[in-house]
């Protein structure tokens, strides 16, 4: 297992290139299985999610191809599909292969998908995912650590989340598409990632109005068709980089982002006294407070403070001035980052969903260890200003959504290693 040897205590500074959101990526790879034609996807992060998610349409005997090593571009042809199912081998490593459910059943109408029960992070179900699948006439069976699920041609209908959910939101827009009639899916989730889910289907050949707002509303067409789609520049990489700026008292600049996927984290970071600038219309230059100061901030859906932030803004509250509270309402276990910052030296205090952060604390290096894949990001951002050497172990968390973070830190200045253990 790897681990990363970070010394802390630079400024960084120079150029850090975002990559494709890894959220985006992962329902848009999902989605060519909606067609029997070649879909070419463009700006696809090399992270293990990604390859994983390309294990799994390969294991359903689709075509996945890419141009370059390693692949930040895919083409993919689900042309026969002779395995409408995903194994529990493959989704125990990644939850986001349930969103092959939707697309397979509106296809095939077959899919059995294991159920991938809980993660660190929270429970985590899926029952939103089935009861919508339900309501455009799928028949569902649970069994055996599995769903299934059948319909001769999936029918439009109207389905009201009774809680905002991403993937949900994703998986019944792609089950949709091929449905009879209309569909309008209310409560759906507003985050970017299903925009450019809508957009690379819209491309396809669907017919979707109104993704963006709560209801989405669907006409089922017979076929869709292939596409070339470039996904979306990854907001919570990008907003990691604007604390990594933050939190040492750098100044670098971030390329290839969308700033406005980042209103919220750039509001949030400026009340910490953090001075960020466009250059052009996708770069942001981060310029360090002289003082940070404390800010609270609540995990909201989209356009909200999002959740896959919490841990950064976490680490960036111990260095700053005050008292800031934050709150967790997504997931309901999100803090195991907190006890490991404390064991640097954070004042921390966990009280429900709310955590109390006193600073600035000054940190020191220790060995601490990635419990998932945020509160790994949030562990690397503390141990850029603590001092001396700070282990991270089980960095294999973190490499699910952040391509190459060491080398995209380190040309910035940080000083991170990764360290390879044998067996
Ligand atoms: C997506 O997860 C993201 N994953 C997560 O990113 C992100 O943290 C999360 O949305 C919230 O923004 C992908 O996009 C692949 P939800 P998802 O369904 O869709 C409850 C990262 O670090 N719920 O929006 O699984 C659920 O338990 C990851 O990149 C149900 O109760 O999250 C949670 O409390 C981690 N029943 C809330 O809804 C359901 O059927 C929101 O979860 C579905 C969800």
């Amino acid at each position: 297992m790897d681990r990363f040897k970070i010394h802390g205590g630079r400024r960084l500074q120079g150029t850090v290139e975002i990559s494709g959101a890894k959220n985006a990526a992962l329902p848009a790879m999902a989605a060519t299985l909606l067609t029997a034609e070649p879909v070419r996807l463009l700006n696809i992060p090399h992270v293990r999610d990604i390859i994983t998610m390309a294990k799994l349409l390969a294991h359903m005997r689709c075509k996945v191809q890419s141009p370059d090593i390693p692949p930040s571009e895919f083409t993919i042809q689900a042309e026969n599909v002779s395995h409408a199912e995903a194994p529990y081998e493959l989704v125990k490593t990644m939850r986001a292969s349930v969103l092959t459910l939707g697309p397979l059943v509106a296809r095939f109408g077959y899919a059995r998908v294991s159920l991938p029960g809980g993660c660190s992070i929270g429970a985590r179900p899926i029952d939103l995912h089935i009861q919508a699948l339900e309501k455009l006439g799928a028949t569902t069976t649970v069994e055996h650590g599995y769903v299934e699920a059948r319909a001769k041609r999936l029918r439009g209908a109207t389905f009201r989340f009774p809680k905002i959910t991403v993937t949900g939101t994703e998986n019944i827009l792609t089950a949709a598409v091929l449905a009879e009639g209309e569909t309008v899916l209310e409560n759906s989730a507003l985050e970017p990632e299903v925009v450019d889910l809508a957009e690379l289907l819209i491309k396809m050949g669907a017919k979707i109005e109104g993704a963006g707002t709560s209801t989405i509303r669907v006409q089922g067409v017979e076929k869709l068709h292939g596409a070339t789609h470039t996904v979306i520049p990854d907001r919570i990489e990008a907003g990691t980089f604007l604390v990594a700026g933050a939190i040492t008292g750098g100044e670098p600049l971030l390329t290839n982002c969308e700033p406005k996927h980042l209103a919220i984290i750039i509001t949030k970071l400026e009340e910490c006294g953090v001075d960020i600038r466009c250059e052009g219309p996708s770069a942001l230059r981060v310029r360090a407070a002289k003082k940070l100061v404390a800010a609270d901030v609540s995990t909201e859906e989209y356009p909200g403070f999002a959740t896959d932030m919490q841990a950064q803004f976490m680490a960036l509250a111990t260095q700053a001035q005050g008292v800031s509270h934050i709150r967790e309402t997504i997931f309901e276990n999100r803090y195991l980052h907190a006890s490991e910052m404390v064991r640097m030296g954070a004042n921390i205090t966990i009280d429900g969903n709310l955590a109390i952060v006193t600073g600035p604390s000054p940190l020191s290096g220790a060995p601490v260890t990635a419990s998932d894949l945020r509160a790994s990001a949030g562990l690397v951002l503390a141990a850029l200003v603590a001092d001396n050497t700070t282990w991270i172990d089980r960095v294999y968390h973190i490499d699910r959504g952040y391509e190459q973070i060491e080398l995209k830190l380190s040309q910035v200045g940080a000083s991170i290693e990764r360290v390879r253990q044998a067996g």
